[in-house]
């Protein structure tokens, strides 16, 4: 499967990439924000090009004229694909995209049985990232719309909020999001994110509803299971493929009712397994870790972090073991402010949210937060062409963290308290709060060890 090569490189250096894609939450420095323009570099080549067109032209060497002119037309069509990526994305002129150019071989659909049609793929300076296209998707969780995510992929910026997110931990140095790029691939536009060998704490799985069938036999509720309406509930329809083929126009309910009836249709629902992991929660090292997860969550607005979107990667460092949790499938973050009314006593649209500010924050990751000021953050939603409602509401939440943060280091009452030494009391603490990603771990897992049944 490896692409056609061109025999030309002009984008980016594949080292920058392999840079970019490594992630590895290591010092960020303001410059590694501007980018390097392909445009530019196009010209380059292209001037280069044009000299060496000329130069054939007065040495009329026909054959190679004619090589030097299909590369000038191949450049042309590259530089209109990358335009169209950047307009399609809402991109400014100097923000760079990996194109197609950087890839060395791929696998299309590589995580199957989840959701997204995700590719894994391998660039030429021997990183990995996971490409998820923009296209051909639509927001139909009912959690990330009450939240001002809408529209198809490229209204709700998908790639965006994603490579945002990722620049948002390099910006405040916290380094839990695999380095996440906008990006090309076989022809689709979407982001690339490096690629991480870790596992979620527990696995999903789906069931079949065998109790309590009737009430899908009420009104709408097969075709708002169909529609993905159902979905934060976890509930998904396995369709028989003898069934009709629903591609060209959706099913009415009626449709759904009868293929009920006749057993061509079945009720799953999404359980956890587990543990995939086993990680002991109260050591220092994790504490630290999932309370600057909880910090870049928060701060990001970010609605759906349910257990399958956190992978564990454990490492050795002098013999100790260390479990690094990374953040993936960061599209739906940068909650606008939700209308109030609408999320009351919601929990199912809640349930994946982060909205309150941590209770205990990582005293060094909070000297840190307070070196990033209010216009670094906007310049950041800015150049990522974040919406108005989400930007202001992401100036609210950083502000909101200095001021408790703030509090904290000057000895006044605060919501939030700064650890130095993560011990057993922390992690008791923790436990209480019931939004910290800690405590959903440690719960999922002791869900998942109940069994999962109905
Ligand atoms: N950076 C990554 N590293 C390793 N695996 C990944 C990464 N991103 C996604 N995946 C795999 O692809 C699956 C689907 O990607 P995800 O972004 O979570 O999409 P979905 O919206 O379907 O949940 C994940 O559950 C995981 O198995
Ligand atoms: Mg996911």
């Amino acid at each position: 499967m490896r692409p056609v090569s061109h025999g030309v490189s002009f984008y980016i250096d594949p080292g920058v990439v392999s840079q970019w894609l490594k992630g590895s939450g290591s010092a960020f420095a303001s410059r590694d924000l501007i980018d390097i323009d392909p445009d530019q570099l196009e010209n380059r080549v292209n001037n280069q090009v044009t000299l060496n067109e000329a130069r054939n032209n007065s040495g009329f060497d026909a054959r190679k004229c004619s090589l030097v002119n299909s590369e000038h037309s191949y450049l042309g069509a590259r530089r209109k694909q990358i335009n169209d990526a950047k307009s399609k994305l809402g991109l400014p002129w100097n923000r760079n995209i990996v194109s197609d150019e950087q890839v060395d071989f791929f696998e299309d659909d590589f995580a199957k049985g989840n959701c997204a049609s995700v590719s894994k793929v391998y660039y030429r300076g021997g990183s990995t990232g996971v490409f998820k296209p923009s296209c051909n998707t639509r927001v139909v969780s009912m959690a990330a719309n009450a939240f001002g995510i809408n529209g198809d992929g490229f209204e709700a910026k998908l790639a965006n909020r994603s490579v945002l997110f990722s620049d948002l931990d390099q910006l405040l140095q916290i380094g839990v999001t695999p380095r996440t790029v906008y990006a090309l691939h076989g022809g689709k536009v979407g982001c690339s994110q490096a690629f991480v060998q870790g596992k979620p704490v527990v696995e999903e799985q789906y069931r079949s509803v065998k109790k309590g069938l009737e009430a899908f036999r009420d009104g709408n509720v097969l075709l708002d299971i169909f529609n993905g309406d159902e979905m934060y509930k976890g509930y998904r329809l396995k369709i028989d493929p003898r069934a009709n083929d629903f591609s060209q126009g959706g099913p009415t309910p009626m449709q759904l009712h009868m293929m009920f009836d006749e057993g061509l249709l079945t009720v799953e629902k999404e359980c956890f397994i587990g543990p995939a992991v086993e990680i002991d929660f109260s050591a220092p090292d994790i504490q630290k870790r999932m309370a600057d997860v909880h910090v870049l969550d928060f701060l990001a607005g970010s609605v759906d972090r349910n257990p399958t979107n956190i992978l564990y990667k454990k490492v050795e460092i002098s013999g100790e073991v260390i479990w690094q949790p990374w953040l993936i499938d960061n599209e739906y973050s940068f909650a606008s402010h939700p209308e109030k009314s609408e999320l009351l006593g919601r929990s199912d649209l809640t349930c994946y949210a982060t909205l309150r500010v941590p209770r205990q924050i990582d005293a060094d990751t909070a000297q840190r937060f307070m070196l990033t000021d209010r216009e670094s953050v906007l310049a950041l939603a800015r150049h990522h062409g974040l919406d108005e409602p989400a930007t202001q509401a992401l100036l609210q939440r950083h502000e909101m963290l200095r001021d408790q943060i703030e509090r904290a280091l000057t000895g006044k009452p605060s919501d939030v308290a700064l650890v130095k030494d993560w011990q057993l009391h922390t992690f008791h603490k923790t436990l209480m709060d019931r939004e910290s990603p800690l405590t959903r771990a440690f719960n999922n897992v002791l869900a998942a060890n109940l069994g999962g049944g109905e």
